[in-house]
């Protein structure tokens, strides 16, 4: 399967704020079902170094952030590039390009189904950019492989919003090989003292690049 370039619903202006609300929703229970917000939060918990504040990269309404404060009581902001109509109670959203402007200063940074959002090119820029602000960060995405496409067909499409059963195709077909993902981590990291950590789900379901940036 050759990564597909068709953008997302989601991505496209004119959404309106109610369906595009239900959508970022929907994400936020699918990592709840998926185990994503657990791997994140247990990730932050055995971190060996002082978690005060995280950042969520691409962090739509801010759903999985308001999880991860509710279970860690840290301090939370989010970054997106939309502006977020609807934002989940009183979660911190800064509306910027975070393959190239500043971010905001936190410890741990993740992001969850970004990556497959920007080209070769801009994933490199976005893992050196978070590297820039935070000491790791947790990358976490889909994988381009024909079972999780038929899983999410099969038992997850079903029961999602129109956008969410359509997008969530797209997104898999748009993301990156277990081994792509690796290829441009490196290319990130090249020439630094930092440090990545590369694993895949079982049923392909979710991959994971834990990037230790090297601390000058
Ligand atoms: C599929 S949504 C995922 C939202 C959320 N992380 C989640 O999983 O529930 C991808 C998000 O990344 C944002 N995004 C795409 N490119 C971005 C960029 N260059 N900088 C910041 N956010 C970006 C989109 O606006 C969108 O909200």
């Amino acid at each position: 399967m050759n990564r597909c370039q068709e953008s997302e619903l989601l991505d496209r202006d004119g959404v309106p704020d109610a369906q595009a609300a239900r959508a970022y929703q929907d994400l936020t229970r699918i990592h709840r079902y998926l185990g994503d917000t657990r791997l994140i939060v247990g990730a932050l918990r055995r971190d060996p170094l002082p978690v005060r504040r995280v950042l969520d990269v691409g962090c739509g309404h801010g759903g999985v952030l308001a999880d991860v404060r509710k279970q860690l009581g840290v301090e939370v902001v989010g970054v997106d590039v939309k502006s977020p109509g609807v934002r989940h109670g009183s979660i911190p959203i800064i509306q910027a390009d975070a393959t190239r402007d500043p971010l905001p200063m936190a410890d741990v940074a993740f992001s969850m189904y970004l990556g497959h959002h920007l080209s070769d090119d801009g994933l490199v820029a976005l893992i050196r950019n978070v590297g820039r602000s935070c000491r790791r960060f947790i990358l976490l995405d889909l994988v381009r492989h024909r079972l999780p496409l038929a899983l999410f067909r099969l038992f997850v499409a079903p029961l999602a919003s129109p956008i969410v059963a359509i997008d969530g195709r797209i997104s898999i077909r748009r993301s990156y090989t277990g081994s792509e993902l690796e290829c441009l981590v490196g290319k990130a990291l090249a020439g630094s003292a930092s440090r990545s950590r590369h694993s895949i789900a079982p049923l392909w379901i979710r991959q994971v690049a834990d990037i230790s940036y090297a601390q000058d």
